[in-house]
C-alpha cells in the first residue's frame, strides 16, 4: 500500500514536474520548485510514520463515506464537504458529494496551498459556534505548543447535531412530539463534553469542569506517544488489545504523575459507568429507551410524546452514551450532568 502510494507519487510528481518544466510558469513564482516540493516530498521517516499511522485510523477507513451523498452529512463525512463548509460557514454543503474523499491529510492540514512546509499548518484553530445552538461559541484552546487550539478543528465535526423538536425549557412539563427514534445528539459529541457545553441543565444544577477542558487538546491524548500504528500518533486510537490503554499520554509532566496503569484513574471511569448505567436502567424501566438498539422506544408508533424535562434527560443520556470516554473527556461535567439527570428523572413517558 505504502509502496504503491510512493510509486504513484513519484510518477505523478515526475509528470507534474515535467509539465511544469515544459510550460515553465506553474508553481510559486521565484522559487526553485524542486527545493520547495522536496521540503515534504522527500517524505522522510517522520512523514512516512504519520502516513502509516493515519492509514490505520478510522478516518482513513472511510467506513461512513457513503453518507456524503447527502448535503446534511457531507460536511463531517467527507473531506470536500468539510473544506466547503469552512469557506462558506454553512452547516450543509450546497449539494451532496459523489466521488467523496475520506478525511485525509488535506482535510486537517493546508497541503498544497503555498507549497512550502508552512502547509503543515492546521487548516483552522479558530473558535466556532455550535450547530445545536449558534448563539453558543466553542473555543477549545487546550493543549501545549503546536497542539494549542487544534481541538477546534476536531470539534467542528465531533459535535452534536440539532434535533427537532428542540427543548427550550429543560424543566418544562409541557409535551413535545418526536417523530424519530433517533431523536438526540447524533454520534461523536466528544468536543461538547471536553468543552463542558451542550448538555441541558436540569433543575438549575451547577455543572463543573475537569482540568482537561483547559489543558488538553484532542491530540494530547489521541495523538500522543505512538506505538507502531496501533495507538497514538495519527492513528488516533487510545487503547488496543496489544498495548492496553496508552497511559503514557496521561503521564506527561504536570498531569497524572502517579503512573496510572489504565484510564480508570482513581476509579473515576468505574464511577461514571455506574451512574450512566443507573440512568440507562431508569429510562429503560420507564420504557423510554430501547437498550437493544440504543434508540428511543417508540412503542411501535411513528410518534411519541415526552415532556420537555424528559427529552432534556434523554438528550443528556445519549450525549454520554455517544461520547464513549466514560468520564475521561471531562469527569466533573459528566458526573454533574448525570447526577442532575438521575435526580431530575421521574415517571414514565407520556
Ligand atoms: C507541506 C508539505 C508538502 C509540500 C511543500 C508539497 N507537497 Fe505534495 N503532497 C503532500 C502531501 C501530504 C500529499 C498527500 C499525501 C497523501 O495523501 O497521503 C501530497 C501529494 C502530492 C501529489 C500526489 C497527488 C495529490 O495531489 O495527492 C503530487 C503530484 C504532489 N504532492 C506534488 C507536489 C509538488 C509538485 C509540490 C511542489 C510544487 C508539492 N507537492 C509540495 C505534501 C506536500
Ligand atoms: C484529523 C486531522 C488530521 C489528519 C487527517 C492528518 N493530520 Fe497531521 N496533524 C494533525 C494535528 C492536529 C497535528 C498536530 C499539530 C501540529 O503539529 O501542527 C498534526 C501534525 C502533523 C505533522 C507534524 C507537523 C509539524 O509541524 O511538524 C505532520 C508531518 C503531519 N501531521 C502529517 C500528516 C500527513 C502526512 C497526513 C496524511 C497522511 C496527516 N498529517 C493527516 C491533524 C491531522
Ligand atoms: C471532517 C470531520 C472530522 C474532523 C475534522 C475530525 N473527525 Fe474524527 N471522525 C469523523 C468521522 C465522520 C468519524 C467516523 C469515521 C468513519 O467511521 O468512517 C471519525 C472518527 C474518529 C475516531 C474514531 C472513532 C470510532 O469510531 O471509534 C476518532 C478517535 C476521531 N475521529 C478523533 C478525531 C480527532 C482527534 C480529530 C482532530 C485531530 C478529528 N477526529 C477530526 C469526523 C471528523
Ligand atoms: C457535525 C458533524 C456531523 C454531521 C453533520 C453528521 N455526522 Fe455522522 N458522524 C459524525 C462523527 C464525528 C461520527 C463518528 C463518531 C464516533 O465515532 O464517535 C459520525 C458517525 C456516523 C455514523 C456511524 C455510527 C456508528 O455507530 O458507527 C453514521 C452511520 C453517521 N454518522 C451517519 C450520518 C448521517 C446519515 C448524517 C446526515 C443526516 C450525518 N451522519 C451527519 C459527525 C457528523
Ligand atoms: C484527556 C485525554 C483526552 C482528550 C483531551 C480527548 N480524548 Fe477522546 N478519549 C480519551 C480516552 C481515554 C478515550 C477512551 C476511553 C476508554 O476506552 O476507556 C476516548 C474516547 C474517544 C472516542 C471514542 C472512540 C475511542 O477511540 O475510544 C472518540 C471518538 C474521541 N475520544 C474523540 C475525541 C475528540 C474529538 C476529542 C477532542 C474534542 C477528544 N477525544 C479529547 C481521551 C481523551
Amino acid at each position: 500500500m505504502l509502496l504503491l502510494f510512493a510509486m504513484g507519487m513519484m510518477i505523478a510528481m515526475s509528470n507534474f514536474l515535467a509539465s511544469c518544466t515544459k510550460k515553465g510558469d506553474t508553481g510559486p513564482a521565484g522559487k526553485d520548485q524542486n527545493a520547495t516540493c522536496n521540503q515534504c516530498h522527500t517524505f522522510d521517516d517522520a512523514v512516512v510514520a504519520k502516513i502509516f499511522q493515519y492509514d490505520a485510523s478510522k478516518h482513513a477507513s472511510g467506513s461512513t463515506l457513503t453518507e456524503a451523498t447527502r448535503n446534511a452529512c457531507a460536511p463531517c463525512h467527507s473531506s470536500q464537504g468539510f473544506e466547503e463548509c469552512l469557506k462558506t460557514g454553512a452547516d450543509t454543503t450546497a449539494v451532496g458529494i459523489t466521488d467523496a474523499a475520506p478525511i485525509n491529510c488535506r482535510t486537517c492540514h493546508q497541503i498544497h496551498e503555498t507549497y512550502t512546509s508552512t502547509d503543515w499548518a492546521i487548516r483552522t484553530t479558530a473558535s466556532y459556534t455550535l450547530r445545536m445552538d449558534h448563539t453558543i461559541t466553542m473555543d477549545l484552546q487546550g493543549g501545549d505548543g503546536v497542539l494549542k487550539g487544534t481541538a477546534n478543528l476536531c470539534g467542528r465535526c465531533h459535535q452534536a447535531r440539532p434535533a427537532s423538536p428542540w427543548v427550550t425549557n429543560p424543566d418544562g412539563t409541557d409535551s413535545l412530539t418526536i417523530t424519530s427514534n433517533r431523536w438526540g445528539p447524533h454520534h461523536g459529541p466528544q468536543s461538547l463534553i471536553l468543552g463542558g457545553k451542550g448538555a441541558f441543565v436540569i433543575a438549575g444544577a451547577p455543572y463543573g469542569n475537569s482540568p482537561h477542558r483547559d489543558k488538553a487538546a484532542c491530540m494530547t491524548c489521541h495523538g500522543g506517544y505512538a506505538q507502531g500504528n496501533v495507538v497514538g500518533g495519527h492513528s488516533l486510537w487510545v487503547t488496543s488489545s496489544e498495548t492496553g490503554d496508552n497511559v503514557k499520554v496521561c503521564q506527561s509532566a504536570d498531569c497524572h504523575t502517579n503512573n496510572p496503569t489504565s484510564f480508570d484513574i482513581d476509579s473515576k471511569q468505574t464511577e461514571i459507568k455506574g451512574m450512566y448505567q443507573q440512568l440507562k436502567v431508569a429510562l429503560a424501566t420507564a420504557t423510554i429507551i430501547d437498550t437493544v438498539n440504543d434508540v428511543i422506544n417508540m412503542k411501535g408508533k411513528k410518534t411519541r410524546k415526552f415532556t420537555e424535562r424528559q427529552l432534556a434527560i434523554i438528550w443528556n443520556y445519549f450525549l454520554i452514551d455517544a461520547d464513549r470516554s466514560m468520564g475521561v473527556h471531562n469527569y466533573q461535567y459528566t458526573h454533574d450532568l448525570l447526577n442532575a439527570s438521575i435526580n431530575g428523572f421521574s415517571g414514565k413517558g407520556l
